[in-house]
């Protein structure tokens, strides 16, 4: 009998050790991560005075004080392993090491990530994680990273539920708060078991530099800006503070026109979208900046209700999107999703919404009344008593936010 109890109790203890060491660090990503990664842009080609410059940039352009804050390189960073199995950096690209170029982000007062893959090599074939999650954990802590973005390349027969975990509760044993990012394209639905894995997950395949289009390689499609709003905006039930549909990396600044760059990052803000500008900080154009620095929109991903918007209707080619804020604010997004300009009679008295997920209501048929502010001119525009009548441009948004004084 003793034994029994013995073996029930040892039991008891491996299994509330296994539950623990599977949480996340907790309190990170409340609103969606905002940041910088490297590879839309730049792929394999970085180094450190490219990063440098990039944290630089982040500063002197105002993204910083719009509220990025990481810096993460992505593929491409390593080296070899040393003879004991720590993963090192390309010592061409990186002479002076890692922590030496995390304590220049951290100078700045911003934060650094890094990644890596959940299979032995990542996807551009260098050294992945798999057997090494406690030690690469380790030296990420050592090196003060920030975030890890886990990639899902060469994982033949790896369960994802376990291949994440690991990384996540190595990273809880090395001690220093990361947010993680699960890089599995969707392909296991992470939404439905990663909320205590990690703070943000990949719901698609990569992005691709178009709106509109599939750029298929056989095994593998990347897709515009309407193929991932499609994916992504059905899995609004799974967000929140410190869980977020990640719909992958921004195109702004890589080439788009400014009413389709306006549009992508107006439709990631209402998505809650984790905001990770992917183009060259160093040379960007002032509609560029405008778009990524549009303080007024951001604030609409960063609500700290932390509620993914949704499509509430299409009508001619216009799409009329909302988001619940905090204070019972509301955002609004028309969105003309046609190639010629369309006009839109907007009849606030004849407005009675519900979401769908969440229970908000919008109703404004009876005496409630809102003030309205244009978003992207940054300007009050009048109140949801009458009508109001606007010309939308071609794959272009109209943004509203619905504010009390
Ligand atoms: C995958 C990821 C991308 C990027 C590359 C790097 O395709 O989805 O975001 O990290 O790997 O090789």
């Amino acid at each position: 009998m003793k034994t029994i109890l013995k073996i029930f109790l040892l039991i008891c203890v491996f299994c509330s050790c296994q539950h623990a060491s599977a949480q996340k660090f907790e309190g990170l990503a409340l609103t969606p991560p905002m940041g910088w990664n490297s590879w839309n842009k730049f792929a394999q080609n970085v180094d450190e005075k490219m990063i440098r410059e990039i944290a630089d940039a982040m500063i002197s352009t105002g993204m910083k004080e719009a509220g990025y804050e990481y810096i993460v390189i992505d593929d491409y960073w390593h080296g070899e392993r040393d003879s004991l199995g720590f993963i090192q950096a390309n010592k061409d690209r990186f002479p002076s090491g890692i922590k030496a170029l995390a304590d220049y982000i951290h100078q700045k007062g911003l934060k650094f990530g890094i990644y890596s893959c959940a299979g032995h090599e990542t996807c551009g074939h260098q050294p992945g994680s798999r057997g090494y999650e406690y030690q690469d954990a380790y030296m990420y802590a050592k090196w003060g990273v920030d975030y890890l973005k886990y990639d899902w390349c060469s994982t033949k027969n790896l369960n994802s539920i376990g291949a994440y975990t690991t990384m996540s509760s190595a990273i809880k044993k090395a001690g220093r708060p990361m947010v993680f990012s699960l890089c599995e394209w969707g392909s296991t639905h992470p939404w439905e078991w990663a909320q205590n894995v990690g703070h943000l997950w990949r719901t698609t395949g990569d992005i691709y530099n178009c709106f509109d289009c599939i750029d298929d390689h056989g095994n593998w499609k990347a897709f515009g800006v309407l193929q991932i709003t499609e994916m992504n905006q059905k899995l609004r039930k799974y967000a929140g503070p410190g869980c977020w549909n990640d719909p992958d990396m921004l195109e702004v600044g890589n080439g788009m026109a400014l009413n389709e760059a306006r549009a992508h990052f107006s439709l990631w803000c209402m998505m809650a979208a984790p905001l990770i500008s992917g183009n060259d900080l160093r040379n960007m154009d002032k509609e560029t900046i405008s778009v990524l620095t549009n303080k007024a929109i951001i604030s609409v991903d960063q609500d700290s209700l932390g509620i993914q918007g949704f499509r509430y209707e299409t009508k001619d080619s216009v799409e009329m999107w909302l988001k619940p804020l905090k204070n019972g604010e509301w955002a609004i997004t028309y969105f003309n999703r046609s190639h010629q300009s369309v006009k839109v009679v907007i009849d606030w008295r004849s407005m009675n919404i519900k979401d769908p997920d969440f229970g908000y209501t919008l109703n404004l048929t009876g005496r409630s009344k809102f003030l309205v502010q244009d978003l992207w001119l940054n300007k009050e525009i009048g109140n949801t008593i009458g009508k109001h009548s606007v010309s939308i441009a071609a794959r272009d948004v109209f943004c509203l936010k619905l504010y009390l004084k």
